[in-house]
């Protein structure tokens, strides 16, 4: 991915966060999901009453991509921080349960960028946040 292709999924991200649903937590986290074919689909934080029932950002992305019929994933930015905070201070990694969610349609080769700002940001592969993965490929 180039420079640019980078800047504009963190900003999309950055947008996608002002839609986050988090009453309970006061974390806004949004979402950036670039697919193979060129699509941007975004996805905020959605949290729940039943705390349990809350989505994260980054599957929110991807469920509304699968659910269009996007089924490869190429990369993803993601921003967090509380609510109302004026900055981005720190970077906000993929919890357990949506690096292994996006495995699955994007697998070991997709990029995730974590950012604080445009220039502020770190691109990881999801094969280095999620070694090992499970996959299909393990029940065979
Ligand atoms: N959250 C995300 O949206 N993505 C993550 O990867 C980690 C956590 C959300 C869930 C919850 O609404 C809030 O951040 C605090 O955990």
């Amino acid at each position: 991915m180039n420079e640019e292709a980078i800047s504009e999924l963190i900003l999309n991200a950055f947008e996608a966060r002002t839609k986050s649903y988090c009453p309970y937590s006061g974390y806004a986290v949004g979402a950036a999901l670039l697919t193979e074919s060129g699509q941007v689909f975004m996805g905020c934080n959605v949290e729940n009453s039943s705390y349990g029932a809350t989505i994260c950002a980054e599957r929110c992305a991807a469920l509304k991509a699968v659910s269009e019929g996007e089924r490869s994933f190429k990369a993803i930015a993601i921003v967090g921080a509380p609510r109302d905070a004026k900055e981005v201070s720190d970077y906000a990694y993929p919890c357990g349960i949506c690096r292994q969610f996006l495995s699955e349609f994007g697998g070991s080769d997709m990029t995730v960028i974590v950012a604080k700002s445009i220039d502020d940001r770190k691109v990881f592969s999801l094969g280095e946040l999620l070694p090992e993965a499970f996959s299909s490929e393990s029940m065979k």
